[in-house]
């Protein structure tokens, strides 16, 4: 076994606002390998877009990374400079499908111009850039002219494949899809589906997947990481994670999966998501916990290694 394509090794991330310091990460860890997809699942507000950002080096200036590694192909990218950052890796190696993206598309700019910015601020040539450009239109399903479209004259599925293109156009081995089908309709949305799973093959990619919907997760992941309230609740294969949930919290969003799909609000799991500038003592799910015992409220849970390889934070399994 060689090293993992990339190890987040205890990231812990804060954010420092006027009310106090949100305390959006504590100690995540993860591996993926190449060619292997991880969901990052959890509700709103549990820290997904935070792991995605500190991953690509775009957090806010408010946030303050406080401890951990993000070691892609043995090398912590964190300890790098943003110049060598950008040149290597940015992009490069790893892509990101921001939250939201498709939906801030600069309206004035034409498709090309949009799509071969970070090429060209890399110093690829600018016949070059349109011609790659181009050719990833083509690879995610879109004809080579809407390179000339405005955003406006692009249905929502286009402009998602539009984001899409410009992730996979530097041929990166990992790129994260922030809730990239959440704003599209069902039909879309499966279709977006096939063709991340299409590029997957194709190019050998490896992904982060981030989503608020573990059936959607399991469709697309080898394994799944469940986060709430900015700490791993559960980690394993999809399969047994998404059939046999261990973690409480993981079994209230299995409960949910029909209102997940509409995506609206949780309303299975009783009680809302803490504040992460207090969060609840011991364990941070025990206000909402059906299960919740003494140690529970005192006590932050052990990473508990089960038998099938999976990693649960619960007192339930010490
Ligand atoms: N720039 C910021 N300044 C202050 N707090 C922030 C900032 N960005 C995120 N947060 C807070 O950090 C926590 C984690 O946010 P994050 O966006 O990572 O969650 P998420 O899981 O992606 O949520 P969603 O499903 O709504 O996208 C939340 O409490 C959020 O309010
Ligand atoms: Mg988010």
């Amino acid at each position: 076994m060689g090293v993992p394509l990339l190890e987040v090794r205890n990231l812990s991330v804060n954010y420092i606002t006027m009310r106090g310091v949100v305390k959006a990460l504590d100690r995540v860890s993860f591996d993926l390998d190449e060619n292997e997809t991880i969901a990052v699942v959890g509700e709103t507000g549990s820290g997904k877009s935070t792991i995605a950002k500190a991953i690509v080096r775009v957090l806010e200036e408010n946030a303050r990374i406080t401890g951990g590694e993000v070691i892609f192909e043995g090398v912590d990218v964190l300890k790098l400079s943003e110049e060598e950052f950008r040149r290597n890796y940015r992009w490069v190696k790893v892509a990101m499908v921001p939250q939201g993206s498709m939906n801030s598309l600069n309206p004035v700019l034409r498709v090309v111009d949009q799509m071969i910015e970070p090429l060209v601020l890399r110093g690829v040539p600018k016949v070059d850039a349109i011609k790659i450009a181009g050719e990833a239109l083509e690879s995610v399903g879109l004809p080579k002219d809407t390179l000339n479209r405005y955003p406006h004259q692009l249905s929502g599925g286009m402009k998602q494949r539009v984001i899409i293109a410009m992730a996979i156009q530097a041929r990166p081995k990992l790129v994260i899809l922030d809730e990239p089908t959440s704003a599209l309709d069902v039909m879309t949305q499966a279709n977006i589906m096939n063709l991340l799973k299409r590029l997957k093959r194709e190019f050998k990619l490896s992904y982060i997947f981030i989503t608020h919907d573990l059936a959607l997760a399991s469709e697309l992941a080898d394994k799944v990481l469940v986060l709430y309230a900015g700490r791993v609740a559960e980690l394993g294969s999809a399969d047994l994670v998404y059939t046999d949930p261990k973690h409480p919290y993981t079994q209230g969003l299995m409960t949910s999966v029909p209102t997940l799909r509409e995506d609206k609000k949780l309303s299975f799991i009783p009680g809302e998501v803490p504040s992460l500038i207090n969060p609840p003592s011991g364990c941070r799910f025990h206000p909402r916990c059906p299960y919740v015992m003494d140690i529970c409220r005192r006590e932050d849970p052990p990473m508990i290694d089960l038998k099938d390889g999976r990693k649960v934070a619960c007192w339930l399994y010490h």
